[in-house]
This record gives C-alpha cells, structure tokens and sequence, in this order.
C-alpha cells in the first residue's frame, strides 16, 4: 500500500537544479533511508514533501491525493511530521510546554484539548528518555537533549508519516544505537518513516529500502545490502566519506 508518492520532482535554485526529476514511492509501515552527498538535495525533498518548499515540476500525492500547494501546516494535519535538521533555539517554554505544542497543532483527529495533548507530550517524554527534563525551559537543554525534543514534537504529532533528516549526526555509537532503536519503536507504533542520514552503520541496521541521490537525481534504489555495496555508491559518496575520513587520521 502506498502512503506517499513522490512522482518526477525537480527543484531548481535560480540557476541550480537542487532535484531533477525524482520518483519514489513510501510504503505503508517500512522504514525508507534515504543517502547522498552532502548537496545531494536530500533536504531539499524533505522540505518540498513538507511543504516548506515550493517545487517546480512534479507531484506528490499523499494517501492518493495531491498535496502540491498545500501549506506545510495544512500538510502537518494530514498526518506528515518533519524534524528540522538545523536544531532551532527553543524559546522560554519548557520541554513539556514544547512538545505540548506539537501534539495540539498535530494532525486532525479527535477533538483536541490541552488536558489530551499533556498527556501525549507526557507519554512521548517518557518514550524518549526525557520525562525528567519535562519542567525545564527548553533552552536549558544541551545539544542531544534538543534533538530529541524535537524528536518529541514531530512525534507528539500522531504522524502517519514521520520524516527525520540526519536526527542522528553528532551523536556518539551508543547514542547512534538507541536512535536506531528508537525509530525502529516509532515505526512499530504504526508510523512510516523516510529517514534521511549520513550515518551508514544506522542507515544498513534500519533502513527496509534505501534511495541514493546524487546531484539531485536518484541514482539507485534497492535493499541496504545491494545499495551499500554497490561500487556506483559507494564511488560517489562512500569513497568521498572514506577519504576524508582517512585524511583526518
Ligand atoms: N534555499 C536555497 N537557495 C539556494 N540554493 C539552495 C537552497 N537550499 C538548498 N540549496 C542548494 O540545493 C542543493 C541541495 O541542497 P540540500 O537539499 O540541502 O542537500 P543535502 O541535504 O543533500 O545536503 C545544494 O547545492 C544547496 O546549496
Ligand atoms: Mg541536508
């Protein structure tokens, strides 16, 4: 069953083309990763998915209908959720109050009441290890802790679809491990999640299917096993990553 349809997208930048004619599809329930090159336009797919982009060719449907147009809260009640790549400075409200937010402006469903979304924020406090952090500001949390705050929101927002991009870079391997455990939970709770990611130990362990973007068009499609390994891959992002790496000692 098809949750989301990305149907030959491109973006262009003035002159750059960012996406060029992109096409894939998010099953019901799997875990998809996606992976490129820094550039490669992976941000650039989660914003147009999220409607925070507007794009200039293409479509993308959602449970079978457009959502082309629609403004990213429109897109929100639906039922897709995003986490920003970029941790955003957190006002003066609490962690509870923060993630309180996202389960009131969250998708359509019952009535919503404060009292409901509390205990949502709670429940998904609690879910992420963070339940005792709930009354303190926001800002009084470190770089991790706010990772998954905003984890917590894009969650508390009863997504059908969650779309994560790189929630895992900066972390150490244990943390690397718990996020990996912890997007597998979500998963099982009934979400589908596109997962975006530089991490290649935590995209092989979680990922049902890969897609491989490079210079904003998808060069490959398949199993972790067979993407990962594959010498196209690998020769345009792997290899540069491995240099590097190399490079650093
Ligand atoms: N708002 C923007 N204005 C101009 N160029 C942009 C903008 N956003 C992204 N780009 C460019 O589009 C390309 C893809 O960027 P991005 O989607 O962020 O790549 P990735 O997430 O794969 O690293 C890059 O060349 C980037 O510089
Ligand atoms: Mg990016």
């Amino acid at each position: 069953m098809k949750i989301l349809e990305v149907i030959g997208v491109s973006k262009h930048f003035g002159s750059l083309t960012a996406l060029q004619d992109v096409s894939f599809t998010l099953r019901r329930g799997e875990i998809l990763g996606l992976i490129g090159p820094n550039g490669a336009g992976k941000t650039t797919l989660v914003n147009l998915i999220a409607g925070t982009t507007p794009y200039s060719a293409g479509d993308i449907h959602f449970l079978g209908k457009s959502i082309r147009g629609l403004k990213p809260h429109q897109i929100g009640r639906l039922g897709i959720s995003r986490t920003p790549q970029i941790v955003k400075p957190i006002t003066d409200m609490t962690t509870l109050e923060n993630v309180m937010v996202g389960a009131l402006f969250g998708k359509k469903g019952k009535k919503r009441t404060v009292r409901a979304a509390r205990r949502k924020a709670e429940q998904t406090l609690e879910l992420l290890g963070l339940a005792a952090k709930s009354n303190v500001p926001g800002e009084s949390l470190n770089v991790q802790e706010r990772k998954r705050l905003e984890r917590a929101k894009a969650l508390a927002m009863l997504p059908t679809v969650l779309l994560l991009d790189e929630v895992l870079a900066g972390l150490n391997p244990a943390e690397i491990d718990e996020g990996v455990d912890l997007i597998k939970k979500v998963r099982d709770a009934g979400v589908t999640i596109l997962v975006v990611e530089h991490v290649m130990r935590a995209i092989a362990n979680v990922s049902d299917r890969v897609i491989v973007l490079q210079h904003g068009e998808k060069i490959m499609e398949g199993k972790p096993e067979e993407v990962l390994n594959h010498g196209k891959v690998i020769e345009a992002y792997l290899g540069k990553r491995y240099r590097a790496l190399a490079g650093n000692g």
